[in-house]
């Protein structure tokens, strides 16, 4: 007999006004827990879409920002880590040079009533739960 295990249900999380998430601009930045751990997300918006990550290199789990929220760079074209300049795709998360292997860790967005939230996963947890 096979049990299925219910995971926790995703939560939408209240991120900010879709007026402050400018196209290929600052991005807004929030709290989570990942894997346990006390860490930082952050929020761009790219073509009109909105896409989320946690603030972690895939070459070494540092933050990328080069400026506080400031993760695009100079073509607007991709995300950079300020560290050693891998470049990742705005879209996808995925690595697309530098010394970066894999991608970014993404993390569910959604965008309604002109406000913008993120989903909790079961990796990925807001601090006030
Ligand atoms: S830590 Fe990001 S490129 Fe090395």
């Amino acid at each position: 007999m096979t049990f299925l295990i219910d995971p926790e249900p995703s939560q939408a999380i209240f991120l900010c006004h879709s007026s402050e998430l400018l196209e290929r601009a600052e991005a807004v930045p929030f709290d989570l827990v990942y894997c346990g751990r006390n860490a930082r997300g952050f929020a761009i918006r790219f073509e009109g879409q909105v896409h989320a990550y946690l603030n972690q290199c895939a070459h070494v789990p540092m933050e990328m920002d080069y400026q506080p929220n400031q993760f695009f760079d100079t073509t607007a074209q991709w995300l950079i880590c300020a560290t050693h300049g891998a470049l990742y795709s705005p879209k996808t998360g995925k690595c697309w040079g530098g010394p970066c292997r894999s991608g970014l860790i993404k993390i569910a967005v959604s965008e309604r009533d002109a406000c913008i939230y993120w989903h909790t996963a079961p990796h990925l947890k807001s601090l006030a739960f």
